[in-house]
C-alpha cells in the first residue's frame, strides 16, 4: 500500500485515517521516555523527602522536615542579634552622642526611616512633604521647635492629645465665637496676607490694630509665631492651612488645631530617638 503522501508504508500506523491522513505509530525516542520516568521517580522522591501534600489539618512534612518559616524566623533572630547592640548603644546614649557617632548615626538614620513610613507617612506624606494640616518636615520652618531635643519632645508626646504632657495651645475662633465682628476679620486677614506677601511690609490700619490686640499674643508682635504656643511664623509664605484668603479667612473665624499622637505610648524609646534623629535630618535647625 502506497499512502497518501506517497511514501511506501513500511512504518505500522495507528489505524485512524482522516481525509486520507494516517498517523503513524512510531515508539516514543528512548532518550525522552528514560527521562519522563526520571521525572516521575523525582517526584516520588521528592515528596517522601520535602513538605508536599496538604492533609486534613496541615500537611506533609516530610524526611528533611524543611520549613521556609523556620529559615527565615532564623534570619530574622539574626538579625535581631545583630541589631540589638546598636539598639542598646542608642538606648544609652543622648541624642547628641547618636548624632555625634558617625555608626550610630546611619544605624538610627536607617531605623528612623522605616519606623516613619510605618508609622508617620500616613500624616506627613511618604516624603515627609506633609498636607494641609499636617506640616511639612523637610523644611527648616517649626511649629514646636526644630532642636533635636523639641522634635523628640513632639514625637513623643504628641500635639492637642490627651497624654498629659502633650504640646497644647488654642487659637481662638474669632468668627464662631464672636470675639471680633465679620470686618474686623477681614481686615485682619488682610493684614496677616501682607505679612508674607513683601512689596511695601505689612499694611497699616484697623487690621494691623486688631493683631497687635488679639493676635500678637501668640504670634509675636511681628508676625514671626512661637514655638512654645505651636503658633506658626505668618510672615514666612509657609503655611499649615493654606495662604490663599479663604484659608486664612477659616482659620480665624473657625480655628483649627492639629492632632498628632503621643508616640511615646506606642514607640520604645529608642525608635523615638532614632525617628527624631531621622525627622531632624530632614529639614533640622532651632
Ligand atoms: C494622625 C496623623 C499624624 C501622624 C500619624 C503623625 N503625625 Fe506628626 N503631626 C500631625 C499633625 C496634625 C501635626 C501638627 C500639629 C500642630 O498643628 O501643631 C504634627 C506635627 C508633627 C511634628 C512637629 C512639626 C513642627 O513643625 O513642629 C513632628 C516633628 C511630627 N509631627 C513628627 C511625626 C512623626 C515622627 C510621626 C510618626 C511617628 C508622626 N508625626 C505621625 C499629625 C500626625
Ligand atoms: C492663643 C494663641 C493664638 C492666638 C491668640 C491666635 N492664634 Fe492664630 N494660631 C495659633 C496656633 C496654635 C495656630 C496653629 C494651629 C495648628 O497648628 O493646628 C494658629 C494658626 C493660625 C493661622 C494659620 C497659619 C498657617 O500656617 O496656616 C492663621 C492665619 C492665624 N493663626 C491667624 C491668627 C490671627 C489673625 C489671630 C488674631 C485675630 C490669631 N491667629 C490669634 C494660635 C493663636
Amino acid at each position: 500500500m502506497v499512502g497518501s503522501s506517497g511514501r511506501p508504508d513500511e512504518t505500522p500506523t495507528t489505524g485512524h485515517e482522516w481525509d486520507g491522513i494516517t498517523e503513524f505509530n512510531n515508539p516514543l525516542p528512548r532518550w525522552w521516555l528514560w527521562t519522563f520516568y526520571a521525572t516521575v521517580l523525582w517526584a516520588v522522591a521528592y515528596w517522601i523527602a520535602m513538605p508536599a501534600w496538604p492533609l486534613v489539618e496541615g500537611y506533609t512534612r516530610g524526611l528533611l522536615g524543611y520549613s521556609q518559616r523556620a529559615v527565615v524566623a532564623g534570619q530574622v533572630a539574626d538579625r535581631d542579634a545583630m541589631q540589638a547592640r546598636y539598639v542598646e548603644r542608642i538606648a544609652a546614649a543622648s541624642l547628641e552622642e547618636i548624632a555625634a557617632d558617625p555608626e550610630l548615626l546611619s544605624f538610627a538614620l536607617a531605623g528612623g526611616r522605616s519606623a516613619y513610613a510605618v508609622n508617620c507617612s500616613q500624616c506627613h506624606g511618604s516624603g515627609a512633604e506633609g498636607a494641609v494640616g499636617y506640616p511639612n518636615l523637610n523644611d527648616d520652618d517649626w511649629l514646636w521647635g526644630g532642636s533635636l531635643e523639641a522634635i523628640a519632645y513632639t514625637i513623643r508626646h504628641g500635639v492637642r492629645n490627651e497624654s498629659d504632657e502633650s504640646r497644647y495651645s488654642e487659637m481662638p475662633a474669632y468668627g464662631r465665637d464672636g470675639f471680633l465682628e465679620p470686618e474686623q476679620i477681614v481686615a485682619v486677614v488682610r493684614y496677616v496676607l501682607s505679612l508674607s506677601a513683601g512689596g511695601d511690609g505689612p499694611a497699616a490700619g484697623e487690621g494691623a490694630d486688631i493683631f497687635a490686640e488679639q493676635c500678637s499674643i501668640c504670634h509675636g508682635e511681628d508676625g514671626r509665631g512661637s514655638v512654645d504656643l505651636g503658633a506658626p511664623n505668618l510672615t514666612d509664605a509657609i503655611w499649615l492651612f493654606g495662604g490663599d484668603y479663604e484659608s486664612v479667612l477659616a482659620q480665624v473665624q473657625n480655628s483649627r488645631g492639629g492632632v498628632m499622637p503621643a508616640w511615646g505610648e506606642r514607640l520604645p524609646p529608642e525608635t523615638i530617638k532614632q525617628l527624631a534623629i531621622y525627622v531632624h535630618a530632614l529639614g533640622g535647625g532651632t
